[in-house]
């Protein structure tokens, strides 16, 4: 690897011009397209350089001319890079007309202007505007654009850029369609879609009164698929409304799906860019867990248009600005759409089985990191889902008014601008008056907090004291942490409810937050009627790990009793922690074993006093990756067979309940809507137990919901069943085969039937994802089908470590193919491997030496900082 150039935050300087205006022309034609590009430029008045020569990014390009003003430049005038072009010595204010020529078709890397399916699209965040046109391509360089399409005329049926459509017109056999975005946007929201596209089309009209056209183009065959995600848009709008004051700005919302899509979805102004798997949406062919995808990224990529779109980031560091916002927006939006415990217990899951382990790895990096080599590797769980939990704590420290008047003073202070996340926290802090200095940490150190925390009853005094010590671990160029301000939700639980807090003569109530802010403090409650079980860390209240010498008997009180949904599958996941760390090591907890399985039946007794959903989960074991963070050197192979032998024992355990549990919930779980998905999932999930077990009964009954389901959540369940259990026999193969044999000309189902095979536990997995990749099926230039095929093979724990390395080989043979045509997809498939630090001494040097195999091949950035950076200091 050559001109590897790491970029730090600490070297940011405004940009030496601004471009006030920018105004393109694309002519799309079959092997090539001419982008011609006038920009009005001039010198930054709050960037004082005195540097002559301007400098511009741009990658990929055939550079045809370059004129300033009108007249032609010389070659003596402009120096050609790699990564650009400088113009020497220019004028202090100047018109930049540029025209270049790309070549879509061959665009492999999914970033700038490709072909999907025939379909031209953009994708140009973070930098994927220089390969369009030679631009300032940076995101505190905003302007206002005007767009104009021509193709042959009839070739299209949609050509759409961002903004308002100024003029559609044909002339000379071609078609010209011109657009006009009025609010001043930097290049990575700049988008364009040609293709022959269907539409479904609605209204919606705004608080202050305004229609608003709302448009979703897709393949005609999918048009009948898109009615949930208008739906979605149309409640995200009104919601935006209600809940931040927020109004949409132009007269058109669009959405478009693509096939081919490195991401989930784009949030260009006024052209939203999506997965086709994030967008359509139909009970036949999409999960229950599908369909909450689609509501949630709609809602997330319409949410942009304020924390994004019309307040930007200054630079990419402060990427987590608008996407650590915006996840919090449509998490709380979800939240009010369906069921809140259950929405928060699935981001406290995702936080704990990928971010801690990103945080804990050596791709550690802050919410806002300091350095990069490639910014899209920083497109991580860390900067979303952690960044979300950040913003989450400052609005609980603020409470829900202050809060949204500190997110009111943000957005009218920083409209049309690009700003820091700095800019945002001090909004925090003066709307409330607190000081967030200390705060502030969360955006600069890495690694997740661990809270130790230890208690003392005194029953003559009546007094209960709660020592809470915290230590944040040193992570990557962070040897040492200073305390961070953790905000710790928490209450007390006596032997049949909850008690009253009191504490230093002030009345707290059945719940508190305690402010910790030091390496150790102590917290005194007065009045404690009897030993308290405390619940901490409620609602999931701070991204960090909470350690508590829990015995059985208090996680099952917690169990049964906790007011907080979050808290009592917590404390199920404690016990179940603690049943399978005992089998792992070979100290078998018997007492804590038999709890577990009085607890769970007592809950399937009273199951019609829960919420089906949370009772699911609450069923589920902590994920094997999760159980690894447990272990210094964890030996998978061990981790796996404890998780299999827990679920075969409790299968049988509650076999009679969850047998009458399926069969009670048959009519609850017909239909959409909210209680059916919950019925859904609590009633697939005791097929699931029961088909632990070798019976022909629970076989029959798994091929029957196979053969008769008439919504894919139960069609692929049963499916997922038949081919990952042992029991499955041939039923499984025969399972597949018909199923594709169903759904062959559905791309997103073949995308499961792909992954269900990916992630079976069976020992020729790999060799059965091998051949999958020949089949006809499967395509490298999609990366749904890398995700669903190659993705979920890394997902599946047992066989992708895989005692030979065979697993980790076949992972680094994929990013090395892929490490050429789809950069960013290549180096996101490398997450797993970059945990070898994790793993018993086997593993650790089978994947250690992977990955030192792997540098000495890599051609992209991309790969390369993932694969150095997983081997730095070893
Ligand atoms: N900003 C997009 C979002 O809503 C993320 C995204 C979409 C993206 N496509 C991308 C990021 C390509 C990097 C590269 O989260
Ligand atoms: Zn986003």
């Amino acid at each position: 690897m050559t001109d590897v150039k790491t970029i730090y935050l600490d070297d940011y300087q405004p940009p030496a011009f601004l471009i006030d205006k920018t105004a393109l022309t694309f002519e799309l034609e079959e092997q090539h397209t001419c982008v011609s590009s006038r920009l009005e430029l001039r010198r930054n008045p709050a960037a004082d350089n005195g540097e002559a020569d301007l400098y511009l990014h741009g990658e990929e390009l055939e550079l045809l001319s370059l004129a300033i003003d009108g007249k032609p430049l010389d070659e003596r005038y402009y120096q050609k890079e790699a990564g650009g072009l400088t113009l020497l010595a220019v004028p202090e204010h100047f018109t930049l007309e540029c025209v270049t020529r790309i070549d879509p078709a061959q665009n492999t890397a999914l970033e700038g202007l490709y072909l999907s399916n025939g379909m031209y699209c953009t994708q140009c965040e973070a930098e994927g505007f220089r390969k369009i046109t030679y631009y300032l391509d940076r995101p505190d360089v905003m302007s206002e654009f005007e767009t104009t399409i021509i193709a042959e005329a009839g070739r299209f049926s949609a050509m759409l850029s961002n903004g308002n459509c100024l003029s559609d017109e044909t002339k000379d056999g071609k078609r010209i369609v011109r657009w006009h975005d009025p609010f001043k946007k930097p290049g990575y929201l700049f988008a364009l879609v040609a293709g022959n596209l269907a539409c479904l089309e609605d209204h919606f009209v705004t608080l202050s009164g305004r229609e608003v056209l709302l448009q979703i183009y897709a393949e005609q065959k999918d048009l009948q698929k898109c009615d949930f995600a208008m739906q979605s848009l149309k409640n995200a709008m009104r919601w935006d409304e209600e809940t931040y004051g927020r109004e949409y700005d132009l007269d058109r919302f669009m959405v478009v799906a693509v096939d081919h899509f490195n991401m989930g979805a784009m949030e260009n102004k006024g052209l939203n860019i999506f997965n086709t798997s994030c967008v359509l949406a139909h009970p036949k062919t999409t999960t229950d867990t599908g369909f909450q995808r689609v509501e949630a990224v709609v809602a997330h990529e319409y949410f942009h248009n304020w924390s994004g779109n019309r307040v930007t980031c200054r630079d990419w560091f402060q990427l987590s600005l608008k996407e650590g916002f915006t996840v919090l927006r449509d998490a709380q939006f979800s939240a009010d759409m369906n069921s809140a415990a259950v929405k928060r217990i699935e981001d406290a899951t995702l936080m704990r089985t990928v971010q801690f382990a990103e945080d804990a790895g050596p791709m550690a990096h802050p919410v806002r990191p300091d350095s990069y080599i490639e910014i899209g590797n920083f497109y991580t769980i860390t900067v979303y889902e952690k960044g979300a939990e950040v913003v989450r704590m400052q609005s609980q420290l603020l409470g829900p008014e202050t809060f949204r008047a500190a997110c009111d003073l943000y957005f009218k202070r920083f409209d049309g601008q690009a700003v820091t996340c700095e800019d945002f926290v001090r909004c925090m802090e003066e709307a409330s008056g607190r000081d967030l200095t200390q705060f502030r940490l969360w955006y600069q150190q890495a690694g997740t907090p661990e809270l130790h925390i230890s208690d003392r009853y005194d029953a003559q005094s009546r007094q209960y004291q709660l020592t809470v010590k915290q230590i944040v671990p040193p992570t990557a160029g962070q040897p040492h942490k200073e305390p961070m301000h953790i905000p710790l939700k928490m209450a007390l639980y006596g032997e049949h409810n909850a008690l009253p807090m009191v504490c230093d003569g002030g009345q707290l109530g059945l719940e508190t937050v305690l402010d910790i802010t030091k390496a150790e403090q102590t917290f005194v409650f007065d009045q404690v009627a009897e030993p308290p079980v405390p619940s901490l860390l409620r609602d999931f209240s701070a991204p960090v790990k909470v350690f508590y010498p829990y015995t059985p008997q208090d996680l099952q009180r917690l169990i049964l009793q906790d007011s907080d949904g979050f808290s009592r599958w917590d404390a199920m996941q404690n016990l179940q922690l603690m049943v399978l760390q005992g089998m792992i090591d070979g100290a078998e907890d018997k007492k804590a074993q038999n709890l577990l399985t009085e607890t769970l039946q007592q809950l399937l007794q009273t199951a019609d006093n829960d919420d089906p959903a949370l009772l699911a989960l609450m069923l589920t074991l902590p994920a094997p990756r999760y159980m690894a963070e447990f272990y210094q050197e964890a030996d998978p192979a061990a981790i796996d067979h404890a998780w299999r032998s827990l679920q075969q024992q409790l299968a049988a355990a509650l076999q009679t309940q969850l047998l009458s549990l399926y069969q009670a919930l048959e009519q609850s779980a017909c239909g959409m809507g909210g209680p059916a998905m919950a019925a859904r999932s609590l009633r697939n999930k005791a097929l699931h137990y029961l088909m632990q077990l070798d019976k022909d009964d629970y076989r029959a009954l798994c091929l029957e919901q196979f053969q008769t389901a008439d919504n894919m959540t139960d069609q692929l369940a049963a499916l997922a069943t038949l081919v990952q259990s042992e029991h499955g026999g041939e039923h499984a193969g025969q399972a597949l085969a018909q199923f594709y044999r169903q759904w062959s000309d559905e791309t997103l189902v073949v995308n499961m039937w792909l992954q269900v095979q990916a992630v079976r536990p069976q020992a020729d997995a790999l060799q059965r994802v091998e051949t999958l990749l020949s089949h006809p099926a499967f395509d490298y230039g999609n990366p749904n089908r890398i995700r669903a095929l190659v993705g979920g093979f890394c997902q599946n724990f047992a066989r992708f470590h895989a005692a030979d390395g065979s697993g980790y080989r076949f992972l680094a043979d994929q990013v090395v193919f892929l490490d050429r045509r789809n950069p960013q997809i290549a180096a996101r498939l490398l997450g797993p491997l970059t945990q070898w630090r994790a793993y018993e001494p086997g593993r650790s040097r089978l994947m250690q030496e992977t990955l030192q195999a792997l540098l000495q091949q890599t051609q992209s950035r991309d790969v390369y900082e993932v694969v150095s950076k997983s081997l730095a200091d070893s």
